[in-house]
Protein backbone atom coordinates (compact mmCIF):
# COMPACT_ATOMS: atom_id res chain seq x y z
CA UNK A 1 0.00 0.00 0.00
CA UNK A 2 1.33 3.58 -0.86
CA UNK A 3 2.55 5.49 1.90
CA UNK A 4 2.79 2.28 3.96
CA UNK A 5 5.62 0.52 5.56
CA UNK A 6 4.42 -2.86 7.48
CA UNK A 7 7.60 -3.53 9.44
CA UNK A 8 7.69 -7.44 9.48
CA UNK A 9 11.17 -7.96 10.79
CA UNK A 10 10.70 -11.96 12.81
CA UNK A 11 11.45 -10.60 16.24
CA UNK A 12 8.42 -7.28 16.07
CA UNK A 13 5.94 -10.18 13.90
CA UNK A 14 6.90 -12.50 16.97
CA UNK A 15 6.30 -10.25 19.91
CA UNK A 16 2.96 -8.42 18.22
CA UNK A 17 1.22 -12.22 18.47
CA UNK A 18 2.63 -12.27 21.79
CA UNK A 19 0.98 -9.20 22.19
CA UNK A 20 -1.97 -9.85 20.64
CA UNK A 21 -2.80 -12.81 22.99
CA UNK A 22 -5.43 -12.37 25.20
CA UNK A 23 -3.62 -14.40 28.55
CA UNK A 24 -0.92 -11.69 28.19
CA UNK A 25 -0.04 -9.85 31.43
CA UNK A 26 -0.08 -6.47 32.01
CA UNK A 27 3.48 -6.81 32.74
CA UNK A 28 3.96 -8.98 29.87
CA UNK A 29 2.62 -6.09 27.62
CA UNK A 30 4.59 -3.63 28.73
CA UNK A 31 7.83 -5.11 28.38
CA UNK A 32 7.17 -6.12 24.73
CA UNK A 33 6.27 -3.19 24.08
CA UNK A 34 8.67 -1.53 25.07
CA UNK A 35 11.24 -4.21 23.07
CA UNK A 36 8.97 -4.01 20.16
CA UNK A 37 8.80 -0.14 20.30
CA UNK A 38 12.88 -0.28 20.24
CA UNK A 39 12.48 -2.48 16.93
CA UNK A 40 10.24 -0.32 15.27
CA UNK A 41 11.66 2.91 16.01
CA UNK A 42 15.11 1.20 14.13
CA UNK A 43 13.28 0.98 11.35
CA UNK A 44 11.02 4.19 11.44
CA UNK A 45 14.30 6.17 11.54
CA UNK A 46 16.61 3.32 9.01
CA UNK A 47 17.19 6.24 6.37
CA UNK A 48 18.41 9.04 8.41
CA UNK A 49 20.78 11.79 7.52
CA UNK A 50 24.11 11.26 8.33
CA UNK A 51 27.25 13.73 8.15
CA UNK A 52 30.95 13.36 8.23
CA UNK A 53 32.75 14.70 11.03
CA UNK A 54 36.11 14.30 11.97
CA UNK A 55 37.32 12.20 15.06
CA UNK A 56 39.88 10.79 16.71
CA UNK A 57 40.14 7.38 18.31
CA UNK A 58 42.80 6.01 21.00
CA UNK A 59 44.45 5.16 17.83
CA UNK A 60 44.06 7.17 14.63
CA UNK A 61 42.21 10.53 13.02
CA UNK A 62 39.10 9.55 10.62
CA UNK A 63 36.31 11.08 9.53
CA UNK A 64 33.04 8.88 10.78
CA UNK A 65 29.36 9.59 10.92
CA UNK A 66 27.19 11.37 13.44
CA UNK A 67 23.63 12.27 12.63
CA UNK A 68 22.94 15.18 10.95
CA UNK A 69 20.42 17.81 11.80
CA UNK A 70 18.30 18.54 14.99
CA UNK A 71 17.15 16.29 17.28
CA UNK A 72 14.43 14.47 16.40
CA UNK A 73 10.97 14.74 18.04
CA UNK A 74 8.56 11.75 19.65
CA UNK A 75 4.89 12.95 20.38
CA UNK A 76 3.07 10.67 22.04
CA UNK A 77 -0.71 11.14 21.50
CA UNK A 78 -2.19 10.37 24.91
CA UNK A 79 -2.75 8.50 26.74
CA UNK A 80 -1.78 5.27 24.66
CA UNK A 81 1.41 6.66 23.14
CA UNK A 82 3.30 6.70 26.07
CA UNK A 83 3.59 2.80 25.65
CA UNK A 84 5.74 3.56 22.39
CA UNK A 85 8.14 6.12 24.49
CA UNK A 86 9.96 4.13 26.62
CA UNK A 87 11.44 2.03 23.91
CA UNK A 88 12.26 4.92 21.33
CA UNK A 89 14.44 6.92 24.31
CA UNK A 90 16.19 3.38 25.14
CA UNK A 91 17.35 3.40 21.82
CA UNK A 92 17.51 7.83 20.57
CA UNK A 93 18.13 9.09 24.20
CA UNK A 94 18.30 12.72 23.14
CA UNK A 95 15.36 13.02 21.29
CA UNK A 96 12.68 15.65 22.52
CA UNK A 97 9.38 14.69 23.31
CA UNK A 98 6.06 16.27 22.79
CA UNK A 99 2.59 14.84 24.65
CA UNK A 100 -1.07 15.55 22.47
CA UNK A 101 -4.20 15.34 23.72
CA UNK A 102 -7.19 15.51 21.42
CA UNK A 103 -10.60 14.71 21.20
CA UNK A 104 -13.23 15.05 17.94
CA UNK A 105 -15.83 16.75 19.18
CA UNK A 106 -19.19 14.64 17.91
CA UNK A 107 -21.13 17.43 17.20
CA UNK A 108 -19.25 19.64 15.14
CA UNK A 109 -16.63 17.00 14.30
CA UNK A 110 -13.39 19.66 15.18
CA UNK A 111 -10.47 18.09 17.17
CA UNK A 112 -10.37 19.38 20.68
CA UNK A 113 -7.12 19.90 21.88
CA UNK A 114 -7.11 19.27 26.02
CA UNK A 115 -3.06 19.11 25.99
CA UNK A 116 -0.14 20.07 24.45
CA UNK A 117 3.15 20.28 24.81
CA UNK A 118 5.99 20.19 22.24
CA UNK A 119 9.65 21.90 22.24
CA UNK A 120 9.52 25.57 20.26
CA UNK A 121 11.21 24.95 17.14
CA UNK A 122 9.42 22.01 15.61
CA UNK A 123 9.37 23.33 12.38
CA UNK A 124 13.32 21.84 11.54
CA UNK A 125 13.30 18.73 13.18
CA UNK A 126 11.53 15.77 12.23
CA UNK A 127 8.79 14.47 14.25
CA UNK A 128 7.28 11.03 14.76
CA UNK A 129 3.92 10.83 15.98
CA UNK A 130 3.64 7.30 18.11
CA UNK A 131 0.02 5.99 18.93
CA UNK A 132 0.07 2.24 19.30
CA UNK A 133 -3.50 1.83 17.12
CA UNK A 134 -4.52 3.31 13.95
CA UNK A 135 -8.62 2.27 14.13
CA UNK A 136 -10.70 5.20 12.61
CA UNK A 137 -7.13 7.82 11.86
CA UNK A 138 -9.83 10.83 14.45
CA UNK A 139 -6.74 11.35 16.87
CA UNK A 140 -3.42 10.65 15.00
CA UNK A 141 -5.51 13.28 12.15
CA UNK A 142 -6.19 15.61 14.89
CA UNK A 143 -2.62 15.34 16.28
CA UNK A 144 -0.82 15.65 13.31
CA UNK A 145 -3.19 19.06 12.45
CA UNK A 146 -2.28 20.58 15.80
CA UNK A 147 1.67 19.99 14.98
CA UNK A 148 1.26 21.47 11.60
CA UNK A 149 -0.40 24.67 12.98
CA UNK A 150 3.08 24.78 15.23
CA UNK A 151 4.61 24.52 12.08
CA UNK A 152 5.67 21.37 12.03
CA UNK A 153 6.53 20.06 8.15
CA UNK A 154 8.26 16.69 8.08
CA UNK A 155 6.47 14.04 9.97
CA UNK A 156 5.96 10.20 10.16
CA UNK A 157 3.53 8.38 11.93
CA UNK A 158 4.48 5.37 13.55
CA UNK A 159 1.88 2.57 14.89
CA UNK A 160 1.20 -0.99 16.18
CA UNK A 161 -1.46 -2.41 14.02
CA UNK A 162 -3.35 0.05 11.65
CA UNK A 163 -6.97 -0.95 10.00
CA UNK A 164 -7.35 -0.26 6.45
CA UNK A 165 -10.61 2.63 7.23
CA UNK A 166 -7.68 4.62 9.60
CA UNK A 167 -5.26 4.56 7.33
CA UNK A 168 -8.12 5.81 4.19
CA UNK A 169 -9.01 8.35 6.68
CA UNK A 170 -5.31 9.32 7.74
CA UNK A 171 -4.23 9.10 4.20
CA UNK A 172 -6.87 11.34 2.96
CA UNK A 173 -6.10 14.08 5.66
CA UNK A 174 -2.43 13.90 5.72
CA UNK A 175 -0.88 12.62 1.94
CA UNK A 176 2.65 14.00 2.87
CA UNK A 177 2.66 11.82 6.15
CA UNK A 178 4.12 8.28 6.21
CA UNK A 179 2.81 5.51 7.94
CA UNK A 180 4.86 3.00 9.62
CA UNK A 181 3.39 0.01 11.02
CA UNK A 182 3.93 -3.62 12.20
CA UNK A 183 0.64 -5.15 10.57
CA UNK A 184 -2.24 -3.87 8.93
CA UNK A 185 -5.74 -5.83 10.21
CA UNK A 186 -8.92 -7.01 8.89
CA UNK A 187 -11.14 -4.51 9.78
CA UNK A 188 -12.77 -2.28 12.66
CA UNK A 189 -15.85 -3.39 14.38
CA UNK A 190 -19.15 -1.45 15.33
CA UNK A 191 -17.12 -0.49 19.06
CA UNK A 192 -14.21 0.93 16.76
CA UNK A 193 -11.99 -1.79 17.96
CA UNK A 194 -9.27 -3.15 15.28
CA UNK A 195 -10.10 -6.89 14.81
CA UNK A 196 -8.14 -9.02 14.95
CA UNK A 197 -6.31 -6.69 16.88
CA UNK A 198 -5.05 -6.58 20.21
CA UNK A 199 -8.06 -4.96 22.72
CA UNK A 200 -7.49 -1.36 23.56
CA UNK A 201 -3.96 -0.78 23.60
CA UNK A 202 -4.37 1.84 26.70
CA UNK A 203 -5.99 -0.57 29.01
CA UNK A 204 -3.60 -3.64 28.21
CA UNK A 205 -0.43 -1.61 29.12
CA UNK A 206 -1.46 0.29 32.23
CA UNK A 207 -4.41 -2.62 33.45
CA UNK A 208 -7.44 -0.70 33.57
CA UNK A 209 -10.09 -2.45 32.05
N1 LIG B 1 -7.76 1.77 20.30
C1 LIG B 1 -7.38 0.63 20.93
O1 LIG B 1 -6.72 0.68 21.96
N2 LIG B 1 -7.72 -0.56 20.39
C2 LIG B 1 -8.42 -0.67 19.25
O2 LIG B 1 -8.68 -1.78 18.79
C3 LIG B 1 -8.82 0.53 18.61
C4 LIG B 1 -8.47 1.73 19.15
Amino acid sequence: MDGVTVINHPLVQHKLTIMRKKETSTAGFRRLLREISTLLCYEVTRDLELAMERIETPLVEIEAPLLEGKKLVFASILRAGNGLLEGMLDLVPSARVAHIGVYRDHETLEAIEYYFKAPEDVSNRLIIVVDPMLATGNSSIASIEKLKERGARNIRFLCLLAAPEGIRNFQAAHPDVPIYTASIDSHLNEQGYIVPGLGDAGDRMYGTK
